[in-house]
């Protein structure tokens, strides 16, 4: 486990990549937990691109109040181009050097991890936590956000379901995610959907799906409700291509960033708070180079170098229970 060779007394805390919610509650008790073990903290606006740019101030416990509830970040958050360069980062530690920020926690998804670890191989310690509602960091089976962003989708498809049904339509709904289908998943479970469609299990057989359409319209079935990730991508067009094929009225539906929005569940507001304090502790012991995970029932962390090394996969059961409850 890496140490720091100094005492960490001063932290910045930043958010970056896609917002999600959640990641004021982490932010808030990275840096109320970090007050309480003696360490000052700096909050670095708008991710790598602000900490380029020195847009960093200094929190005090006052200033993440009135913040847990609130969707969005606080800090702001960006991607930055900048950053991915080796010179950026050097400029970057040197800017955390000056400022005499010993270590950073870094709120986001496997790309601002990567950016993360860079940092640490130019001398800054640094803490990772899971934030990105699309579930995909592999040491985890929970990231900051993931929570609200199906409960939000879910309930937006169950009011297209209401539509679809009373119109006897065939509903498309296409959810974030990127390249990976855990919140299709989880919402086409939770909304009852009759077919669900994976990046990590799509074969692009349409066949299949027009056939299980026909198949249940002749079984009385009067509304179709497909979920796809957005990985798979050609909503529109498949569902032009599904009408056309099955004489069924097809209409996609495209979420987008109402699921990143919203103030976050319970469960994003506790998991983002023990989180982030865990996270405060672990820069207090000395411990750098981390990510903070969650398995089987408990919090824990990684070596970050390892961390991004591991794969996550689609759980086969789930994916064979979705088929069973289907059909
Ligand atoms: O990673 C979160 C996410 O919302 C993905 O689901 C989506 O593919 C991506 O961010 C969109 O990113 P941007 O806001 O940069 O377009």
């Amino acid at each position: 486990m890496a140490q720091a060779v100094k005492p960490i007394e001063t932290i910045g805390v930043l958010t970056s990549g896609g917002d999600a919610p959640g990641m004021n509650a982490a932010i808030r008790a990275v840096t109320r937990k970090a007050l309480k073990n003696g360490m000052k903290v700096m909050g670095i606006d708008k991710g790598y691109q602000g900490l380029l740019a020195k847009e960093i101030r200094e929190l005090t416990a006052k200033e993440v109040s009135d913040s847990i509830q609130r969707g969005g970040t606080i800090l702001k958050t960006a991607r930055s181009e900048e950053f991915r360069t080796e010179a950026g980062r050097k400029k970057a530690a040197g800017i955390l050097g000056e400022l005499g920020i010993d270590a950073i926690v870094v709120i986001g998804g496997d790309g601002s991890y990567r950016g993360a670890l860079g940092l640490s191989h130019e001398g800054i310690g640094v803490v990772g936590l899971p934030g990105t509602i699309d579930l995909d960091i592999a040491c985890t089976e929970y990231t900051i956000g993931f929570d609200t962003a199906v409960n939000t989708a879910m309930e937006a498809i169950d009011k297209i379901r209401d539509t679809s049904s009373s119109h006897e339509r065939c509903s498309r709904v296409e959810v974030m995610g990127r390249a990976a289908g855990y919140i299709a998943l989880w919402c086409g479970i939770a909304s009852g959907a009759e077919e669900i469609l994976l990046p990590e299990r799509y074969d692009y057989n349409e066949q299949e799906i027009i056939n299980h359409i026909i198949e249940t319209r002749k079984l009385g079935k009067t509304h179709f409700l497909l979920v796809n990730a957005e990985g798979i991508g050609h909503s529109v067009s498949m569902a032009r291509r599904i009408e056309a094929a099955t004489g069924m009225e097809t209409r996609a539906t495209i979420l987008g960033y109402m699921q990143r929005g919203g103030s976050p569940t319970c469960k994003d507001r506790v998991y983002a708070s023990i989180m982030g304090a865990y996270a405060a502790d672990l820069l207090h012991k000395g411990i750098i180079n981390r990510v903070v995970g969650y398995q089987k029932g408990e919090f824990t962390d990684f070596d970050i170098d390892e961390a991004l090394a591991m794969q996550k996969t689609i759980p086969d059961y789930y994916v064979e229970v979705a088929t069973a409850l289907a059909r």
